[in-house]
């Protein structure tokens, strides 16, 4: 199989991440099944997908609109897993919970099916018996696709190589720039880098050394950014943040690590997960970091 090969794409997930993946895979012309187990979820996804349509239209992107007509929704697993060529996982970062998921898919798909995970923070090698088909299992981790078309390509050490060629291939065909790993590493390319600005700027705040607002001041003020550690902690999810933290800080016993998991939980706590809820630790859509006041 090559990237050429794949036109029908399965999403197994359909909150934030599984939203722009069937997006961008559908604007490209490929034909896609949205599968969650929460009816609910998707149709919240179908309405997020129609602004994000017009995000793209606003953005030049000619005719994003038709792409909301290849995206189909199932919550029947047997019904969302006909005549797929390649999938996507973007359930939430627990690895038992993907194990199982793949394991279902497995059963169902076809034989030459390539599995994806786009976990943040886990690496293929840890769920790739579970899958059924470890050669044909890899992670291809997307970040936003509205401010970025960089991909992560990381195989584990049973991936075949016809499987790695394909998914570069199909990134491509996708209208993204891969990025293959040579090896497993925890937290990709990009991620490695931005999780140790995040811990910083948490430990920052949970040591009760600045106010959030002026942590993320600084950091565009310096950098240049439009946007902060926690306005980029927003955009993420402060559960995703949140498990993440918490995942490594258990894992390695961190006390800091802790505090900084403390801190995301009080807020997670009350529901205020960042963008998808229109509240974290800002609120949403026209946060104070977007106005123009704000480095002032
Ligand atoms: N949010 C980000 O910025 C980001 C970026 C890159 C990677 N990721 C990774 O992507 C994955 C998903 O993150 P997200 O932010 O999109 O999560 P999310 O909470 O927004 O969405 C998860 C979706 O999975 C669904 N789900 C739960 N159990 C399921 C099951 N058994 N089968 C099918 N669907 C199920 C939920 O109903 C929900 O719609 C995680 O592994 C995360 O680490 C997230």
């Amino acid at each position: 199989m090559t990237g050429n090969d794949i036109k029908t794409v399965l999403i197994i997930g359909s909150g934030t991440m599984g939203q722009q993946i069937g997006f961008v895979c559908a604007l490209h012309g490929c034909s896609v099944h949205m599968y969650d187990v929460h009816e609910e979820a998707l149709k919240s996804a179908q309405n997020r997908l129609a602004q994000l349509a017009l995000w793209f239209e606003k953005h030049s992107v000619k005719n994003a609109g038709n792409a909301l007509s290849l995206m189909h929704y199932y919550t029947d697993p047997q019904q969302a897993a006909t005549d797929v060529d390649f999938v996507s996982e973007s359930v939430p970062e627990n690895p038992e919970l993907k194990a199982n998921v793949f394991s279902t898919f497995h059963a169902l798909c076809h034989e030459q099916t390539i599995f994806t995970t786009n976990t943040s923070s886990l690496v293929p090698s840890q769920i790739a018996a579970a899958t059924g088909r470890p050669d044909r299992f890899l992670a291809f981790h997307f970040h936003d696709i509205r401010t970025t078309k960089i991909v992560d390509v990381m195989p584990h050490a049973g991936t075949s190589q016809e499987v790695i060629n394909a998914t570069v291939e199909f990134a491509k065909k996708i209208g993204q720039i891969p990025i293959v790993l040579k090896k497993e590493n925890n937290g990709y390319v990009f991620n490695t880098m931005l999780m140790t600005l995040l811990a910083s700027a948490l430990t920052l705040a949970s040591n009760g050394v600045a106010d959030i607002h002026d942590i993320d001041k600084s950091f565009m003020g310096v950098m240049g950014t439009p946007i902060g550690p926690f306005g980029i902690m927003d955009s993420i999810g402060l559960d995703t943040v949140y498990e993440i933290t918490k995942y490594w800080a258990d894992l390695l016993n961190d006390k800091q690590g802790k505090k900084n998991a403390a801190l995301l939980q009080q807020y997670v706590e009350k529901g205020l997960l960042g963008t998808k809820t229109n509240k974290g630790f800002y609120t949403y859509p026209h946060p104070e970091f977007s106005k123009p006041d704000f480095l002032q």
